[in-house]
């Protein structure tokens, strides 16, 4: 029997997030390409006494706007893995080190990982398969969460293709004060644009050569994402900090997702550092965050026995 489960899940950027009109879901229809990069939350899940139900901590940068009841998404894992057979009796305990409510899936990198950490805790020997229709059902990044790397996501987002990379990724995160809500980003697409006229995104033959190649130069060119302008009218604070990226000689800069938190791809890692600096000292933002991708889904990094 495990008395604590440990699993460690990365953010994400899209390098590439094509938005579709609205559907009868509520949901947009997307072509993206995930990539996975190395800033983690960690999620420790222990056993609990009979009785006792979920009892969730957050702690970290931003954990104060992290909701602590059944909204959370490692929450809503515990409780979509009790018809597998899980325990609705567990602690999660959360340390944040993905920007919250910045475009980067912090949220459902948490979900990821409760869903990773509750089957190993369990011992439900869930297979991938359960696991992504579990995912899928939680939020539409959760799996890609799971999955991590670099994948072009379609429907919500949630099915996925392993993209072909070569070579790493160096990139600078610029964070804002506050964060975005995802639902009001795509209203806001829904306000810009008529929908009878916004074609079906298609995979990006631009990116997809760039990350085949290795090519840091060419990503950077190829860099889009159509709810940039969304996120832009809504703070238009972000125009700023993406013209100052440009200037400074980032390859490319772009809104990370639903935003507000923008990515700028560098060289190298020396070359990073110095756009960090340089975006520090500009005044634009308080916080810069280092990251490179590709990086691994969700997996256990530590497990404990009872002795
Ligand atoms: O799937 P998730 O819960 O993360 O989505 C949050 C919200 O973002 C949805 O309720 C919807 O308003 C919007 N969304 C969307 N199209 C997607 C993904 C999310 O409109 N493909």
């Amino acid at each position: 029997m495990l008395s604590s489960v440990t699993v460690r899940a990365p953010a994400k950027v899209n390098l590439a997030l094509g938005v579709g009109p609205l559907r009868s879901d509520g949901f947009h229809g997307l072509t993206t390409v995930f990539h996975a990069v190395g800033l983690y939350d960690d999620l420790v899940a222990t056993p609990l006494r009979p009785g006792s139900g979920v009892q969730l901590v957050v702690e970290g940068e931003g954990a104060a706007e992290v909701p602590l009841d059944s909204t959370n998404l490692a929450w809503r894992a515990v409780t979509a893995l009790e018809a597998y057979g899980a325990s609705p009796d567990v602690s999660l305990a959360i340390r944040k080190g993905i920007p919250v409510a910045g475009g980067m899936a912090g949220g459902s990198a948490d979900g990821a990982a409760a869903l990773v950490a509750i089957d190993a805790l369990f011992e439900l020997g869930l297979g991938k398969e359960t696991l992504y229709d579990v995912a899928a059902a939680l939020g539409s990044d959760v799996p890609f969460a799971l999955h991590g790397g670099t994948a072009i996501g379609s429907d919500r987002g949630t099915a996925l293709t392993t993209a072909l990379v070569r070579g790493t990724y160096h990139w600078v995160f610029v964070l804002a004060e506050q964060g975005l809500p995802t639902p009001l980003v795509f209203r806001e697409f829904d306000r810009l644009h008529d929908a009878a006229t916004v074609p079906d995104p298609e995979v990006p033959d631009d990116v997809m050569s760039a990350l085949r190649a290795g090519d840091a130069e060419a990503l950077g060119r190829a860099l889009h994402n159509d709810l940039q302008g969304p996120a832009v009218s809504l703070r238009p604070h972000l125009a700023q900090v993406l013209s100052i990226g440009e200037e400074y000689g980032a390859l490319g800069g772009v809104v990370s997702g639903s935003g507000p938190t923008c990515a700028f791809l560098a060289r190298d890692d020396e070359h990073a550092v110095d756009l960090a600096v340089a975006f520090t000292a500009s005044g634009v933002c308080r916080t810069v965050k280092r990251a490179n991708g590709p990086v691994p889904g969700a997996r256990v990094v530590d497990q404990r026995s009872t002795a």
